[in-house]
């Protein structure tokens, strides 16, 4: 009876067994403007050019795929490592990282060492879909920064524009996302732009017997062959707007391009080739409304991919760059008693 109550009161005692989750408002009490200073920044940035807001939405994506949402996406390549933005799916293409530098910035002047990269991410892509859409939520912070960027990775699990809706619906898949949540992720490609490159698969030599991806609509194909000329070295930086109805805005008018055969990618395409995925389509292609909780909803249940937490990882002091080895404290630095000298 003792010994039960001895080991009821231990079981009491130990620390709770939960891991380390993401809170609304995480920083209330350590960087109380951290949200805000974010915001504005991403609204100063958006002013002068609102292209931005596609860019730190992708950005969000990009880092979250691959080794959760640890910024890894920021790190520079190193002469040993070649780094996640220098992979194909992000170099060229993958912009705004001096909005997040900005931020960063900003948000250390208030309160240094205090919020990860991670998180001015994830607050940097909320504000982006206010700025561009309307589109409003809270999104749970208390990421912490990786130390690993890796290109090969980035091209392993971003989904190409070529996939088919098997591999779109893995992909998604392989980070818990489901195939609807993929179907309401991809409306983000209701803002933004594209580079010839990924949809050139389309409009040139599509098969061996039509030039054009019959998928395509055809007046649009020829459209996209007078932005994007053959000769691939005159369009190489070339970009076109990724949804024709209303390219600035972050809606669900994506969907409808979707089935007017008005969008870019075999990807995007691709979302018509199952009942499935073709049904969530019409969905949200009609409700635009229920599109856009579902995907605050989705950009939420993103942001907690393989989060690090707690004290995994660190607070990267610059976003570019993973923080220096912590220096041995000094009364256990210099040469160790047992090393001989000679
Ligand atoms: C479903 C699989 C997806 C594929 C295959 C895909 C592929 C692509 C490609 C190839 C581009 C154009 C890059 C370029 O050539 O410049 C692009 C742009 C973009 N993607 Fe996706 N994407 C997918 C899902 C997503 C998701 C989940 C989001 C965010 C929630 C997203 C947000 C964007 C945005 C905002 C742009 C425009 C970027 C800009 O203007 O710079 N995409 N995507
Ligand atoms: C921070 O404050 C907001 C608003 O008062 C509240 O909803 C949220 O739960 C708080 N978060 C934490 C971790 O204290
Ligand atoms: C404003 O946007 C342009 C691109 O449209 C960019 O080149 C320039 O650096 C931006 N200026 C500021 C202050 O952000
Ligand atoms: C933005 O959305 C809110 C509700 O979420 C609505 O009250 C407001 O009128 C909208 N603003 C614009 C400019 O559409
Ligand atoms: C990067 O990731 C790939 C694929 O997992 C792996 O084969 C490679 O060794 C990694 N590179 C480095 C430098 O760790
Ligand atoms: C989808 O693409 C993968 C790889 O590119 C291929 O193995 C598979 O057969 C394709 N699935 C369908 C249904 O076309
Ligand atoms: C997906 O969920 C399972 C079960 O909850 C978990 O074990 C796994 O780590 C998750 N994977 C990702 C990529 O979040
Ligand atoms: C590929 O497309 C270009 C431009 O339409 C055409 O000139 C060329 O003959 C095509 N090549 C093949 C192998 O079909
Ligand atoms: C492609 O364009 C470049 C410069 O725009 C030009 O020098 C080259 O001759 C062109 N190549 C072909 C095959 O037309
Ligand atoms: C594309 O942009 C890069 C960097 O701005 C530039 O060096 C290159 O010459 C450009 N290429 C073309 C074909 O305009």
């Amino acid at each position: 009876m003792k010994l039960f109550f001895v080991f009821l009161l231990v079981l009491s005692l130990a620390p709770p067994l939960t891991l380390a989750q993401l809170k609304i408002g995480f920083y209330n009490k350590t960087c109380p403007s951290a949200e805000s200073l974010v915001q504005k920044a991403v609204a100063a940035a958006f002013a002068n050019n609102s292209g931005v807001a596609a860019g730190l939405i992708r950005m969000f994506f990009h880092d979250c795929f691959v080794r959760g949402c640890d910024a890894s996406v920021l790190l520079d390549s190193t002469p040993g490592n070649q780094a996640e933005k220098d992979a194909p799916p992000n170099n060229p293409s993958l912009h705004g990282f001096e909005v997040i530098d900005a931020a960063k910035a900003a948000v250390e002047a208030a309160c240094p060492g205090i919020v990860s990269c991670a998180d001015v991410v994830a607050f940097a892509a909320r504000d982006s879909a206010s700025l561009s859409g309307n589109i409003s939520y809270k999104i749970p912070s208390g990421r912490r920064d990786g130390r690993i960027s890796n290109a090969t990775e980035a091209s392993q699990n971003l989904p190409s524009p070529l996939s088919n809706a098997t591999r779109l619906v893995d992909a998604f898949a392989a980070k818990n996302l489901t195939a609807d949540e993929m179907v309401t992720l991809s409306g983000a490609h209701s803002i933004g732009v594209s580079h010839c490159s990924s949809f050139r698969n389309r409009i040139y030599n599509f098969s061996s017997t039509t030039g054009v991806d019959p998928t395509l609509s055809a007046a649009y194909a020829a459209l996209l062959q007078r932005a994007c000329p053959f000769n691939t070295s005159s369009s190489g930086n070339t970009t076109v707007l990724l949804d024709l109805i209303t390219p600035q805005t972050l809606d669900n008018a994506y969907y409808v391009g979707v089935r007017l055969s008005l969008v870019l990618f075999t990807s995007d395409a691709a979302l018509l080739t199952t009942p499935e995925l073709s049904a969530a389509v019409k969905h949200n292609a009609e409700h635009p409304g229920g599109w856009a909780t579902k995907f605050a909803r989705a950009m939420v249940k993103m942001g907690e991919i393989e989060v690090k937490t707690g004290t995994e990882g660190e607070i990267r002091k610059n976003c570019h760059v993973v923080n220096s080895v912590t220096a041995v404290p000094e009364e256990e630095g210099g040469t160790p008693p047992w090393v001989a000298t000679m």
